[in-house]
């Protein structure tokens, strides 16, 4: 674990099962991610990938199992904002320029005002978990993400979100390169533009550990779920 205020807490109070109107509230964003086959491949399937990622990784730094779910749940939704950016962005091969990139950005927070608008009014502890991770899971601890927070300061559900969500990037076949392996992505994160001060050191930590396990499925799973 790491020391004092960057120690990766799991959130408190959580229950599981989430109550029912939180679960219709969200299997309406899934409908919505479904009925659309593009986004369906490019959030939804990211999505569900990265809910197993983060889930295995909330386990492996110490979570219990309604912080285990919860943080699947979180890693299931994490791109929701996806929904609100120009699909031509989502699947345009190669590179974006400045203001392109700022719209595919802009996803994060939209994605956590998505949730917030889709759960308001619900009592329930597991919201602003799903929120976190929706909004800061492109946040980096070296203040070079989106630049919201930084640090400490990135609730740890996202941090956990941010390792998934960039190992699942990596190892998924893009229109201009093929899927790398789990070896390969983890070289690659930690390598600049990202570096492991990117990171929460327990959450890279953890999902080293993972190696064996992910080795094996990840990218067969990714190439098998890429219709
Ligand atoms: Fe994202």
């Amino acid at each position: 674990m790491g020391a004092g205020c960057m120690a990766l807490n799991e959130p408190d109070g959580l229950d599981w099962p989430p109550p029912p109107a939180v679960r219709a509230a969200l299997a309406l964003i899934d409908a919505r991610e479904r009925s659309n086959g593009v986004y369906d491949r490019e959030v939804r399937e990211h999505g569900v990938r990265v809910a197993r990622t983060s889930a295995s990784l909330a386990s492996a730094v110490g979570w219990g199992r309604a912080a285990c779910a919860w943080a699947g749940l979180a890693g299931r939704f994490h791109d929701v904002g996806k929904l609100d950016v120009p699909l031509d962005l989502l699947v345009k091969p190669g590179r974006l320029n400045a203001s392109e990139m700022a719209s595919v950005s802009d996803h994060a927070g939209l994605g956590a005002c998505a949730i917030t608008e889709a759960l308001r009014g619900l009592e329930c502890p597991g919201i602003p978990v799903l929120v976190d991770a929706a909004g800061m899971h492109h946040e980096r601890m070296d203040g070079r993400g989106y630049g919201r927070v930084e640090g400490a300061r990135i609730p740890p559900v996202a941090r956990l979100v941010a390792v998934a969500d960039v190992l699942d990037a990596l190892t998924s076949d893009r229109a201009y390169r093929a899927g790398m392996s789990f070896h390969e992505a983890m070289d690659v994160m930690a390598s600049p533009p990202f570096g492991r001060l990117a990171f929460d050191e327990d959450a890279l930590r953890a999902l080293e550990a993972m190696a064996p396990s992910l080795a094996v499925g990840h990218r067969d799973l990714a190439q098998a779920m890429h219709r």
